[in-house]
């Protein structure tokens, strides 16, 4: 890891609150006019990204995007609202959760769409990692969705080794 010369002060949960709205083209729909699952991922990651850069203020790259539920088909014409926040913070490595409304223009109804939780590695110029400023969850959900964080990890972290074991079996 790479020293940084970026504040390592530690940073408020609400001043990583990014948002994004698009509106939903034919470019972005599958042949039945309804938003494809990829592009809705790369808003995603671009949302979770907003928050994370608020975060660190370093160049970031995604390592990882957990499991996503397409709730509802999402269609041309509708309005997406992303919102994001960092979760907590690790050692260079931190969690941004996203959260997807989608609002009909026509009627003015909006539901929520998708959620998900990405994690963002802070690096240098030359790919080495940095350390990221600390988290300070202020109100009881940013407290919960800090400890939630932990366990998220804890689980990536088994589910790593354990794919690695099924790897390392297979190889046998
Ligand atoms: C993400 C990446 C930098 C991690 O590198 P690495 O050598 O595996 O790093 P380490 O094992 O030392 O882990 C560094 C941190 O990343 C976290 N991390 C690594 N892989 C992860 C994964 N798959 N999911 C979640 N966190 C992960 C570790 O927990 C660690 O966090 P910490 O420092 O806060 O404790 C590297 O895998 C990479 O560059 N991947 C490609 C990223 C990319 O191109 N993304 C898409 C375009 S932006």
């Amino acid at each position: 890891m790479s020293s940084t010369e970026t504040s390592l002060a530690a940073r408020t949960v609400a001043s990583t609150q990014s948002e994004m709205t698009e509106i939903i083209m034919p470019n972005d729909t599958n042949t039945l006019g309804n938003l494809l699952g990829g592009r809705l991922m790369h808003f995603i990651d671009l949302t979770g990204a907003l928050a994370a850069y608020r975060h660190t203020h370093t160049n970031i790259v995604t390592a990882s995007m957990d499991h996503i539920d397409f709730i509802q088909p999402i269609h041309v014409g509708d309005l997406l609202i992303l919102k994001s926040s960092v979760n907590r913070a690790f050692t260079t490595s931190l969690e941004v959760g996203v959260k997807v409304w989608v609002e009909n223009t026509q009627t003015g109804q909006s539901h929520h769409a998708a959620s998900a939780y990405l994690v963002f590695v802070a690096i240098d110029r030359e790919g080495r990692r940095l350390k990221v400023p600390g988290l300070l969850p202020e109100t009881p959900d940013e407290q919960r969705r800090y400890a939630d964080a932990l366990l998220r990890r804890q689980h990536r972290e088994a589910e790593a080794v354990r794919r690695r074991q099924e790897r390392h079996a297979a190889a046998q």
